[in-house]
């Protein structure tokens, strides 16, 4: 398995990752189905300076992906940026997901990013657990902040420092 930058010819796989999870996951706020060009200005959005787009890719498949990108557009928040991170279904719970968050958080330490911010529905497990793993902390959970599949959702900050 292999990380690196994400390029225009990953889209196709990285769609497909998440398009499975705005359908049956939790973990994205819409039912929006996303596009090919949504991803398109993912890529072109996440390509520049202090921010990143990363891949996971084994035997030519995009198994993961995972970006960093600003927290908030106001410039006090400047050195402080959200990730997220996806694995393909069938390809979890294989340490994919703890390769690309810690590239991310590699890459970020490398900008002079100052803390990473996750933002996680609280009752996602998987990445709850990840992220503890890798030092950041719980900074608090919003309640019934947001609904998908007919329920309200709990919204978990979560931060980790980053130099
Ligand atoms: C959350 C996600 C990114 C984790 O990536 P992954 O490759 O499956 O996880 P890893 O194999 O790297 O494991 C990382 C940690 O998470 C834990 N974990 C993985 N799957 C888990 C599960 N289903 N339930 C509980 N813990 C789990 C692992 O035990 C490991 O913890 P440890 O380091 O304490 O042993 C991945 O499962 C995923 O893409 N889920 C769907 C989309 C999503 O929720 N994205 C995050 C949005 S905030």
């Amino acid at each position: 398995m292999q990380i690196r930058p994400a390029i225009e010819s990953d889209l196709p796989g990285v769609l497909e990752i998440h398009a499975d999870a705005v359908a049956h996951s939790t973990a994205i706020w819409t039912d929006e189905p996303p596009t090919l060009d949504g991803r398109r200005d993912w890529l072109a959005t996440h390509s520049v300076a202090g921010r990143s787009a990363l891949v996971a890719v084994e035997d030519d498949l995009v198994v993961g992906y995972a970006s960093y990108g600003p927290f908030h557009a106001k410039e006090g928040y400047r050195h402080t940026c959200e990730n997220s991170v996806y694995v393909r279904p069938g390809h979890q719970g294989k340490g994919i997901g703890r390769s690309l968050l810690q590239a991310l958080i590699a890459g970020a330490s490398a900008d002079g990013l100052h803390v990473m911010v996750a933002l996680i529905e609280a009752g996602n497990e998987a990445s709850v657990r990840l992220h503890s793993s890798l030092g950041f902390d719980d900074a608090g959970v919003l309640r019934e902040v947001g609904t998908k599949f007919g329920r309200w959702l709990d919204l978990r900050y979560m931060t980790r420092a980053l130099s």
